[in-house]
């Protein structure tokens, strides 16, 4: 559980090759296995991301009392059975944020829930305050007792007009999948717009549901009765944070490096910025290639706000910070939708990058800075894979600990960076 990662920097230079395939989202596969409260029958997932968030998810449904089978390292079947237990683990929940998500399935067919608090706060305060709100509009009873939340719905829920004061992913999802099941119609505004969303509505949509306006920020959904996936596996979409992180990877360390079977579209933000930075790629379908047969001019420096989709991902907000120490001139870093989500640039710091702290939403980044390596402790599941990429460019043998939150994202990550020529390695603690 804590194992630590040693890395040998590369010193700057570009000398990975090969290809590397992205795994299925995360943060679909998350949002799946939640919406399967809704069926009647068991729902099989395929191209689920074998790492330790999705065991915690399999774990807390399996606590609640569904069945869940593992057919292979990335393909699940779960079947909810008639009746199951409403209270969220208390040790799961309170460590892993996406608990949240099963709150309205859970309320919507069960009527009741009870949970604590869900998630860490190492992105500063993360409150759930869209989430009580809008269940108590859809007629559900919201009470704290200690640190414990429960709600409770006599008969079922029902639909409701819900306006999100801020774009909230997954309180976006759970309200959606709460209205499959309640009574009348629900109509989201202000909904948040990412790609984990759209493919949610239609995979519950092939199953029954009536949803509409997925990836628009007006979201309406008409209850119904529980779904049937009449057999028919969903396969999980590629994960774009993941495609993200190795395109940048790529862009500092790259000789040859082709990212397949991920989705362009879904980082164009991204793609556009590092284009801007002086980087040049091929994308064809699926695949990114980005090589150094053509000749490359020094990168520059581009200023990154952080944005709702299709905006810049806060997800990638770390590793783009590590590409920025790279290039020439200053590049001003905006995260707007964390407040607690550039505390690691201290530890870029001290491998000689100079960043400076504005205030808790801003960072300058001067560069070029190259990089020693330095003894690491990841922080969180994106700035864990933020320091993996520093290490990798710095001079000399960095060490990582606390892997266990890379591991929450990223499946296998020393075998796929050291098929490409990285040397790293995994020591177990
Ligand atoms: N917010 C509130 N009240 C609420 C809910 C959210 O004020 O009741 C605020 C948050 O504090 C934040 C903003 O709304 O300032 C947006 O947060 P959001 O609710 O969208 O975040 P999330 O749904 O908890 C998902 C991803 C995150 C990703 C964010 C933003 C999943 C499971 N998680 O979180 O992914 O950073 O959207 O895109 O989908 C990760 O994968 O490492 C990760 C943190």
């Amino acid at each position: 559980m804590n194992d630590a990662l040693v890395i040998e920097g590369l010193a700057g230079k570009r000398a990975l090759s090969g290809t590397i395939t992205v795994s299925g989202a995360k943060n679909a596969a998350l949002k799946t296995f939640a919406a399967t409260l809704l069926f009647k029958d068991s729902v099989t997932i395929e191209n689920v991301p074998d790492i330790e968030d999705i065991k915690r998810m399999a774990d807390l449904l399996g606590d609640l009392g569904a069945s869940l089978e593992r057919k292979n390292h990335h393909t699940y079947i779960i079947k909810t059975p008639e009746k199951i237990r409403t209270e969220l683990a208390n040790s799961i929940s309170k460590r892993m944020r996406s608990s949240i998500l099963l709150i309205g399935p859970l309320l919507a067919r069960f009527g009741s829930v009870s949970f604590p608090h869900p998630g860490g706060c190492v992105l500063g305060e993360r409150p759930i305050d869209i989430f009580l709100n809008g269940f108590s509009q859809m007629g559900a009873s919201v009470k704290k007792k200690g640190s414990t939340y429960s709600m409770k719905v006599s008969g079922r829920l029902k639909g409701a007009e819900i306006f999100m004061k801020l774009q909230s992913v997954t309180a976006t999802e759970t309200f959606m999948m709460a209205g499959v099941l309640a009574k009348g119609t629900t109509v989201l505004k202000n909904a948040a717009t990412e790609p984990e969303i759209i493919e949610l509505a239609a995979f519950l949509n092939v199953c029954g549901a009536k949803i509409e306006g997925a990836g628009t920020h007006t979201i309406t959904i008409q209850g119904g009765n529980l779904l049937s996936s009449g057999g028919k596996v969903h396969r999980t979409m590629p994960d774009r944070i993941e495609a993200g992180s190795f395109l940048i990877l790529a862009a500092l360390v790259g000789k040859d490096i082709t990212i397949k079977e991920c989705e362009p579209k879904h980082i164009e933000a991204l793609i556009v910025a590092l284009r801007a930075a002086g980087v040049q790629m091929e994308i064809k379908g699926s695949s990114i290639r980005v090589h150094t047969l053509i000749k490359w001019k020094p990168f520059r420096g581009v200023n990154v706000k952080t944005h709702e989709y299709p905006g810049f991902p806060t997800d990638l907000q770390a590793p783009m910070t590590v590409f920025l120490t790279q290039t020439k001139g200053e590049s001003l870093v905006f995260e707007t939708i964390f407040e607690g989500r550039l505390n690691y640039t201290e530890a870029i710091n001290s491998m000689g990058a100079d960043i400076t702290m504005m205030d808790p939403h801003r960072v300058l980044v001067h560069g070029p800075t190259p990089l020693r390596g330095k003894k690491l402790e990841s922080p969180d599941i994106r700035a864990g894979l933020a320091f993996l990429i520093a290490a990798s460019i710095a001079k000399g043998r960095s060490t990582i600990d606390n892997v266990y939150y890379i591991d929450r994202g990223y499946e296998r990550i020393e075998e796929r960076l050291s098929a490409l020529g990285l040397n790293i390695k995994r020591i177990q603690k």
